[in-house]
């Protein structure tokens, strides 16, 4: 089997990458090294069935060939921040719109056997109802969101017309280890990470109160997996670990000292994927438990030591775009 991991250098690509060359499978990965970071393969180096092409999705020409004999398409390349998606949308369009428009067409013509796409809970924007079902209705908030909606579209409807065997999964809050270290200000436990390593309090938005769905990362890449290996086309489905844990809850795993900073327009109070379908139609569940996975990452914390320590006043400078465009009132 020949596959193929669009953005497997990246946090969640890689572990598919490992899953995968443990399943021995023959593995090819594109990506641009944007967030994604060649070391995050490092450890598969001297692997032979591994190759890695450092290109971008957006330059169809380039990633053709990549794709000649590919049984299964992984695709995990885009960019995934959403205070940089409000400021430079142009880059967020062109790679995770039209660079899953490339994915898609180069998949079709090399007859791939299944392309799985890797779509996101922020699709639902702030939900009426908890724990919410894939047909609740699609709400993105910003331009992240939008533009991965967009891109789980146009698989979706490449598997209508052109009958492209797809599948997308809607992830909600992964994590793990090897999760993202960019510059930019994201996901809450790369935040976290680095300021436990520096002896700084953790940053909590709001009251941390609210909860997130938060799922262990090879949890997610058993998904993939068992999503390609199916024979389930043209279905989306929920990934998520089956609860919803606070903020507060991660700090006390974490362990350390919290600080308050203002509650953020567009993100909603609690995130919790109803995972029936999956689980009925694919028979995937989640096995990591919040603990365990926490016990993971703290086993391997060095990781984030070159991580950006973020504090209050950094943190308010690098979102005053996010109040000042999806702040505005009615
Ligand atoms: N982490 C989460 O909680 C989460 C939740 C929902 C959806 N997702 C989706 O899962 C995928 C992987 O996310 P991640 O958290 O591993 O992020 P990541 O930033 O670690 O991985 C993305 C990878 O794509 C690469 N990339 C970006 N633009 C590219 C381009 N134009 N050409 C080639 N490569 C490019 C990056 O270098 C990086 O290696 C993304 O599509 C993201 O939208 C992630």
């Amino acid at each position: 089997m020949i596959s193929l991991v669009t953005g497997g250098c990246g946090f969640i690509g890689s572990h598919i990458v490992d899953r995968l060359l443990t399943e021995g499978h023959t593995v090819r990965v594109i990506d641009n090294y944007t967030t994604g970071r060649p070391q995050n393969l490092d450890h598969q180096k001297e692997n032979p069935n591994l190759t890695v092409y450092h290109m971008d999705i957006r330059n169809r020409e380039e990633i053709e060939p990549i794709f000649e004999g590919v049984d299964y398409v992984f695709h995990l390349a885009a960019l995934a921040d959403i205070v940089p998606s409000i400021q430079k949308p142009w880059e967020y369009y062109s790679s995770n719109v039209l660079g899953t428009y490339n994915v898609c067409e180069c998949a079709r013509y090399a007859k791939v056997k299944k392309l799985v796409y890797s779509a996101s809970s922020s699709c639902y924007g702030i939900p009426d109802s908890y724990p919410t079902d894939e047909k609740a209705e699609i709400r993105p908030q910003y331009p992240y969101a939008l533009t991965k909606r967009l891109g789980e579209e146009t698989v979706l409807h490449w598997g209508q017309v052109y009958d492209l065997p797809v599948v997308t999964l809607r992830l909600f809050n992964v994590y793990g280890t090897r999760s993202r270290t960019s510059g930019t200000y994201g996901a809450v436990f790369g935040v976290f990470l680095a300021q436990k390593l520096a002896g700084q309090p953790f940053t909590v938005v709001g009251t941390g109160e609210q909860t997130r769905d938060f799922t262990y990362v090879t949890d997610v890449a058993d998904a993939f997996y068992t999503a390609a290996m199916s024979d389930v086309v043209n279905e989306t489905f929920n990934v998520g670990s089956g609860g919803t844990y606070s903020v507060n809850r991660l700090c006390e795993l974490l362990g350390g000292e919290v600080t308050h900073i203002p509650k953020r327009p567009g993100e909603p109070d609690c995130t919790f994927a109803d995972t029936t379908k999956i689980e009925k139609v694919l028979g995937w569940k989640a096995k990591v438990s919040l603990e365990e996975g926490v016990q993971k990452i703290l086993e391997n914390i060095d990781y984030w030591k070159e991580a950006p320590v973020w504090t209050p006043d950094s943190i308010q400078d690098a979102t005053k775009d996010w109040f000042k465009y999806l702040g505005k009132e009615g």
